[in-house]
């Protein structure tokens, strides 16, 4: 895994603050708010699981500066979108980027803030819509912002927690706390294994030396994700209530064993039962996956990124054709230890664990296969790991 240098902010947003009528000086806050990958632990954070994400170098940049008006005036420079919120703020805009940065300012709010006026401007190189997370980039950036603005002193993990408070209740996305997390709390250094249920997260020794990992966009990105996100919440949940009838000291699904979920088999739907399996396997990888990191086996790590693809595609069913025919076709090819679709699912990207040497031939070949195919040229990112957000 590589490690980024130091941000600056990109030139086009540099170039877009000059074409605006503001002396340079006026912008008091620059600041830098991340994308995430996550090598393990998929789909497990809402059931209290671990997860191993980081921060990466691709993210979202944020420039503000105060206004004496009542109102937010923003400016999503890679989308050539501008929006006036007027504040205090009522409810939801039509526009879904606004209310990520709306959802934030509600939770501000309802702790008794008042929320200042503001001119702010993000960009970036954060892909959209690919599984890297631009969405919780927006928010901890926003939310970041606000904390050095009115000075409220929350932690990195208490504004992971609003964050998240804002998405499940402003915006309506049951999602866990992981994407918030990792872009708030990532390091450079290495991925973290966090407890999704306790919040305790620490640093994990990555001894792997001549693999890398390597991100295949698929381009695509199928309608289902929504509703299917708040499904595979829903079946975990009904999970859990029949492994409690049986156990109510278990807290949560990340917590029960195979045995405790067979016990209860007959009184749960099929899927249901899948879908915990699934959830319980992965929580077991997860720690395996530290000791594998840690050892400097790529070997294993590979194989256990591998099974997680198997267990998402078929257990969890939120993979799709095109992230099989990608996950298939590098794992296919020499140097390429293992490969697993990552994030919510539906589309976006694979991650690729391929050997240093490996990788130019990898990237080629896969991708030639796969347009090939689908007729679609996918990008690819080889990751970078980065500090969480940071002012610049
Ligand atoms: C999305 C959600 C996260 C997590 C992943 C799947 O990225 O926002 O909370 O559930 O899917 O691991």
């Amino acid at each position: 895994m590589k490690h980024s240098t130091p941000p600056t902010l990109p030139p086009h947003l540099t170039a877009y603050l000059a074409s605006l009528p503001v002396a340079s000086g006026a912008w008091t806050v620059r600041l830098r708010s991340p994308g995430r990958i996550n090598l393990i632990g998929e789909h497990v954070d809402y059931t209290g699981g671990l997860v191993m994400p980081a921060a990466i170098d691709k993210a979202i940049y944020f420039v503000a500066r105060p206004l004496s008006t009542p109102e937010w005036r923003l400016h999503a420079i890679d989308l050539c979108e501008q929006h006036t919120l007027s504040l205090p703020i009522e409810g939801p805009s039509p526009e879904l980027w606004v209310n990520y940065l709306a959802g934030i300012g509600v939770q501000y709010q309802d702790q008794g803030q008042f929320l200042p006026g503001l001119e702010v401007v993000f960009g970036g190189n954060l892909p959209s819509g690919s599984g890297v997370s631009s969405s919780a980039a927006l928010e901890g950036g926003m939310a970041f912002l606000l904390n050095e603005l009115l000075n409220t002193k929350l932690s990195r993990p208490e504004l992971a927690q609003l964050c998240q408070r804002s998405s499940n209740t402003f915006l309506g996305i049951p999602s866990g706390i992981m994407d918030q997390f990792a872009s708030l709390n990532g390091l450079a250094t290495g991925p973290i294994v966090l407890n999704c249920h306790t919040l305790e997260f620490e640093p994990v020794k990555n001894a792997l030396t001549d693999y890398t990992l390597l991100l295949i966009n698929s381009m695509v990105s199928h309608d289902l994700s929504d509703g299917a996100y708040a499904e595979r919440v829903a079946e975990c949940q009904r999970a859990l209530a029949a492994i409690q009838q049986r156990t109510p000291e278990t807290t949560h699904l990340s917590a029960a064993t195979l045995e405790e979920l067979e016990a209860v088999s007959g009184q749960l739907d099929e899927v249901a039962y899948r879908r915990a399996h699934y959830v319980i396997e992965e929580n077991e990888r997860v720690r395996s996956a530290v000791t594998a990191l840690e050892a400097g086996s790529s070997h294993k790590l590979g194989r256990l990124l591998n099974a997680t693809h198997a267990g998402l595609r078929d257990e969890y069913e939120v993979s799709c054709e095109e992230l099989d025919f990608l996950q298939r076709a590098a794992t296919a090819l020499d140097g390429v230890a293992g490969a697993r679709m990552m994030g919510g699912g539906f589309g976006g990207c694979t991650l690729n664990l391929v050997r240093e040497d490996r990788l130019a031939d990898v990237l080629q070949t896969v991708t030639d296969a796969y347009r090939a195919t689908y007729a679609i040229d996918c990008e690819c990112y080889p990751v970078r790991l980065a500090a969480g957000t940071s002012l610049i």
